[in-house]
């Protein structure tokens, strides 16, 4: 069986360094309920936190250097100011690690050198945030080994701003926020434009419920292209309707701010951002009555808006969505970016096994590689482990 993972971080960290670590900090990958592309529009989202965790054990070091070994590469990757000093010198999974020093700097923090050893549960390319989960990680450890006054709510900006100027990823602020904010046996209600947020209690197992999470496996095809165009044509709408951002037409606008465009193209993409926003307020509005297994629908409405009008979903996206259907699931949607990635179903928890076995059968039919699935439960934010 393989090690827990804060295990593996402190083994990794001995083999490495050949000392302990000061302390080991976790950070959970994320699902989101609803509300997707809705972020970069200043709209709303209602991501969890997934049990799946990336774990940094950390030790300071003299001088202004980072070193990093991670257990996925099994790599180490060293670097000093002179690499942090701008956007670009440090590549690859360095670059999420390095982004977090450079944007600490950049924001007038005294970033403490330091010794760092990754490991990871949370899936590489699945659309579960695995890169805000390390860059969350990385952050708690060197705030509170640095003493930085950096309050939890503030850096889920520093995290974004080490991913979109570092890394060079125009992502929005939704993943940052989940994987720092988020609290066990909650979604995280968060409104967009002024990063306030609620906890929605979201009990699953009191309504005998369980999501399911199917990862497609499909290969990411074109991921970083299409997202761009679609936060591109996103805010070129905006424009066109004179407002700040999607998330200034309300839905009972949507048919005059439609009327207004010319182009078909750009009225999909905003009736999918208009209308989910809409569904976002109504998730947390059912959520918030108790009623868990009436926002099914929702989650099914919002896929079909993503793959009819956002145009993100691919065939073994869509596959996975109806087999679930197909097969019971109170509702399904793709979760996250797109492209690829994962599906998440809501499911009465005793039908867990049947739903995933149906998407496996149908995958099996279509010739796609096998799909991975987990059932999860929303866990704890960001936080320290000792
Ligand atoms: C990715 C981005 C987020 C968000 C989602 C889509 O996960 O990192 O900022 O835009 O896609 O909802």
């Amino acid at each position: 069986m393989t090690a827990d993972v804060a295990a593996r971080a402190t083994a990794g960290f001995r083999s490495t360094y050949g000392e302990e670590p000061a302390g080991r900090w976790a950070a959970p990958g994320r699902a989101n309920l609803i509300g997707e592309h809705t972020d970069y529009n200043d709209g709303f989202v209602l991501p969890f936190a997934l049990p799946l965790r990336t774990v940094a054990a950390a030790a300071g070091q003299p001088g202004e250097r980072w070193t990093v070994w991670s257990e996925l590469s099994g790599e180490t990757v060293a670097f000093g100011a002179d690499e942090v000093a701008e956007p670009g010198r440090v590549a690859g999974w360095g670059a999420y690690v390095a982004g977090v020093v450079w944007a600490l700097r950049e924001a007038g923090h005294a970033v403490p050198g330091a010794r760092l050893a990754i490991a990871s549960d949370v899936p590489l390319g699945s659309g579960l945030s695995s890169s805000a989960a390390l860059e969350a990680a990385v952050l708690a450890a060197l705030v509170d080994l640095g003493g930085l006054e950096l309050p939890r709510e503030r850096q889920p900006r520093l995290a974004q701003r080490a991913e979109n100027a570092y890394v060079g990823a125009p992502t929005g602020i939704m993943d940052q926020s989940a994987v720092i904010r988020c609290r066990a046996g909650h979604a995280l209600f968060l409104d967009c434009r002024d990063e306030s947020v609620e906890h929605i209690p979201f009990d699953l197992d009191a309504a005998g419920l369980a999501v399911l999470v199917v990862d497609s496996r499909a290969p990411h095809r074109h991921a970083d292209g299409e997202y761009a165009a679609r936060r591109a044509s996103c805010e070129a709408a905006a424009g066109l309707l004179g407002v700040p951002a999607l998330r200034d037409v309300p839905a009972d606008g949507l048919a005059d701010a439609l009327a207004r465009l010319d182009d078909a193209e750009t009225r999909r993409r905003v009736r999918h951002v208009v209308t989910e926003d809409q569904r976002v307020l109504d998730t947390v509005a059912l959520l918030r009555a108790g009623k868990v297994r009436d926002i099914g629908p929702l989650l099914t409405a919002s896929h079909a808006s993503m793959r009819d009008d956002f145009e993100i979903t691919v065939p073994e996206i869509d596959t996975a969505v109806e087999a679930a259907l197909s097969a019971g699931a109170l509702g399904a949607r793709m979760t996250g970016g797109g492209f690829g990635g994962c599906v998440l179903a809501l499911v009465d928890a005793d039908r867990a096994g049947a739903v995933a076995d149906a998407v496996t059968a149908a995958y099996a039919e279509r010739g796609f590689a096998a799909p991975g699935h987990v059932t999860v439960l929303p866990g704890p934010g960001a936080t320290r482990l000792d």
